[in-house]
């Protein structure tokens, strides 16, 4: 089944003193998610934003706001989020040990599950929530900041990631270091949604988001699942 590549901005390189106007050029920039990464300053070294910004920024986008949570634990806050509008979840593997209740109290919330992977972590820690998950993102850089460099393993864990998925319909993302150098060998490897902070939103110019959208779809390739 094909996949067809989408393209994920992340808020965290946004100019926050002009939040809303970054989203809706985003948006009209033609992302397909809206990624938005909270941060703890416990699970990873920094702390960015909580659920009264997705709540804010709902009514000024219809596409998917997909969540990265990089905080332990994540169960307390799941139905803050959801209550403020995220469409889908994203908890790491390693950010407590009933990784299987997070993804179903998740679901129950009626959003879309995902699962995250730090560079460390091998991809069967996937293996027995395979079948309750919307999405798999691998991590491309450890988590906490924007704009670091992209850890080549990551290919081999797409592949890797991609073959065990297999025929179900499940989002294969890649989050850290993805520009337009790396785009086509991150799609052949199996990722379908390429999340991109800095190759983005660098100088928060919206006027230039859609070209750059556009670009990394381009350098990107439709995937068979
Ligand atoms: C890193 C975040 C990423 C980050 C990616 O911890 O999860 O989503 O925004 O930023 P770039 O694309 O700059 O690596
Ligand atoms: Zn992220």
């Amino acid at each position: 089944m094909p996949l067809p590549v989408r393209i994920a901005p992340s808020i965290l390189s946004a100019d926050f003193a002009r939040l809303g106007e970054e989203v809706r050029a985003i948006d009209e920039g033609g992302a397909d998610y809206i990624h938005v990464d909270v941060m703890d300053g416990h699970f990873v070294p920094n702390i960015t934003i909580g659920p009264l910004i997705v709540k804010a920024i709902r009514p000024l986008t219809e596409k998917l706001l997909d969540v990265h949570l990089m905080i332990a634990p994540a169960d307390p806050y799941l139905e803050a989020f959801a209550e403020a509008g995220a469409d889908g979840m994203t908890v790491h593997a390693e950010a407590g040990p009933h990784l299987h209740r997070s993804l179903q109290a998740i679901r129950a919330l009626g959003k879309r599950a995902g699962v995250a992977l730090n560079p460390a972590t091998p991809v069967e820690a996937v293996r027995h929530v395979i079948d309750i998950v919307d999405l798999v993102l691998v991590m491309s850089v450890n988590p906490g900041f924007g704009g670091q460099e992209f850890i080549p393993d990551a290919l081999e864990k797409l592949r890797a990631m991609r073959e065990m998925i297999g025929g179900r319909a499940i989002d294969l993302e890649v989050d850290g270091g993805v520009g337009t150098e790396n785009a086509r060998a991150l799609a052949d490897a199996g990722a379908n949604v390429l999340v991109a902070g800095t190759s983005i939103l660098a100088g928060n110019d919206p006027k230039t988001y859609g070209d750059r959208i556009a670009a990394l779809r381009q350098a990107a390739v439709t995937v068979t699942a």
